[in-house]
């Protein structure tokens, strides 16, 4: 098997009794889900790569439109000084994610030279107006392309920023057309249309793939080109992922191991998913997983329609930030949470810690070591404390943090997410408690077609000044 020796790794000795006691799980925790695993394994077998599951074909079948992509991207490296996504959800946290993991910590900080060519890089995922105005304080627009990136075509917020910078576009009299890239389904929505009218560069959304299942797609794969990032390693990963867990026996998937543990602490009552990686660089890697584990689960009816509330709130947390904030809730308090730790094996980089503070032998303990020696000391010596509070949690090994590793894991979350989504009988695809708040937004700001929800809305939001103080 390629790059082996850069396989991530699961650890979940934490989650069995053997490790915390009375909590964890035993034999017959496992033997009570069986059938839903089995279940979970044929349901996905049975519908990988059709419907809303083209996302388990994207690691195969993008060659034409990778080598598009890397041409798209030469042209606008050469062109221009800033990178800037116009998006929200799937369409931005994942181009966020990746960033953060591949690419330099002060990428727009450093010089266009240290940066081997890159643009500066910004992600435009919200609608306060103070955020526009402090983006277009910061960029020229002569120098800037931006990538509008929705799926439906229709997002409010994209298109609110599209129409304002296309608006600043043509005030300083640029051609919207040479500054524009445009990501979106070629078969719905109105950016399609809006892209064919305008002329835009246009990257197509597969049918098959929904927003947070998107980043390997040119969702993600154009900025990651943009930035310089090996799109083609990145795709290399999720492919050695997807074949591990698809092609071999259940007992190597790691994906089915790990939704079934968190299928059995679900029926534990464990409601909470804290998910805590040890390294800056993947910081955001829980934003997008928050999204793809909380909005793929949380659900109201199972697959036949009878009603449920299903789900596990996500909680992000860093490693070894929030040990100084989370830990000593996550160790001493409820047993209502399983945590994720994320561990790199090597760091990309070493520091060691200079000698100093002679004097002073609770300090100069220190000197010698290396930062990466105490970031390794901290991850082992918190999840030690968690242990041995009876807490689950499991560990996620990274040998290196680079684009083979980075594929491996966003396929892994998201082969985990469908299982557990089978497991819980639910549709792990769809969003409808997304698109009701879209929808309200659309008929509140007057989109025709909205006639009846803006009704509903109106006898529906009444605001007794009792209750207001
Ligand atoms: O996962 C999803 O489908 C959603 O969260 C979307 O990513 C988000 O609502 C943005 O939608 P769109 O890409 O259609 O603008």
């Amino acid at each position: 098997m390629a790059n082996i020796k850069q396989k991530i790794r699961l650890d979940y000795n934490n989650m069995m009794s053997e490790a915390i006691g009375e909590q964890g799980f035993t034999k017959k925790d496992f033997a009570a889900v069986e059938d839903r695993v089995d279940f979970a394994v044929n349901y996905f077998n049975e519908k990988a790569g059709t419907g809303f599951m083209g996302w388990t074909k994207l690691h195969d079948e993008q060659d034409a439109i990778v080598a598009d992509i890397i041409t798209a991207a030469n042209e606008v490296r050469a062109n221009f000084k800033n990178f800037v996504v116009l998006g929200i959800g799937g369409s931005a946290l994942g181009p966020t994610s990746v960033f953060q993991a591949l690419c330099h910590m002060r990428h727009n900080e450093i010089t266009a030279t240290r940066r081997k060519g890159a643009p500066k890089f910004y992600v435009e995922d919200n609608v306060d107006p103070e955020r526009m105005i402090a983006l277009l304080q910061t960029i020229s627009l002569k120098d800037t392309c931006f990538n509008v990136i929705t799926k439906s075509g229709s997002t409010s917020e994209t298109m609110t920023q599209y129409l304002v910078i296309k608006n600043e576009l043509e005030k300083a009299g640029l051609d919207p057309k040479t500054h524009i890239i445009t990501t979106t389904s070629a078969n719905s929505g109105n950016l399609i249309k809006i892209s064919q009218a305008e002329g835009y560069k246009t990257f197509y959304i597969p049918d098959g793939v929904g927003g947070r299942f998107s980043e390997l797609c040119p969702v993600g794969l154009l900025p990651a080109a943009v930035l310089g990032i090996d799109i083609a390693g990145l795709l290399e990963g999720a492919k050695f992922m997807y074949e591990l867990c698809t092609q071999s026996e259940n007992n190597s998937n790691m994906a089915l191991t790990a939704a079934k543990l968190q299928y059995i602490a679900m029926n534990k009552g464990k409601n909470i998913s804290v998910m805590m990686p040890y390294a800056d660089g993947l910081k955001y890697i829980s934003d997008w997983y928050s999204q793809l584990w909380g909005e793929s689960l949380g659900k109201n009816k199972l697959m036949d329609g009878t009603p449920c509330n299903m789900g596990q709130t996500p909680v992000k947390a860093l490693g070894v930030t929030d040990q100084h904030s989370q830990i000593q809730l996550y160790a001493e308090g409820p047993f209502d949470k399983v945590i994720t730790f994320i561990a790199v094996d090597k760091y990309r980089k070493k520091v060691v810690i200079p000698q100093g503070c002679d004097e002073f032998p609770n300090v100069n303990f220190l000197c010698g070591h290396t930062m990466n020696e105490l970031i390794v000391a901290e991850r082992n010596a918190t999840e030690y404390a968690v242990t041995k509070a009876g807490k689950l949690n499991h560990t996620i090994f990274l040998p290196v943090i680079n684009e083979f590793t980075i594929g491996q894991l966003l396929m892994f979350f998201e082969l985990k997410t469908a299982y557990c989504g089978f497991m819980l009988n639910i549709d792990p695809f769809d969003q409808p408690g997304v698109e009701e708040g879209k929808n309200a937004t659309y008929a509140l700001l007057g989109r025709p077609g909205y006639e009846e929800k803006q009704r509903e809305l109106n006898a529906g939001n009444k605001k007794y000044k009792k209750y207001m103080m």
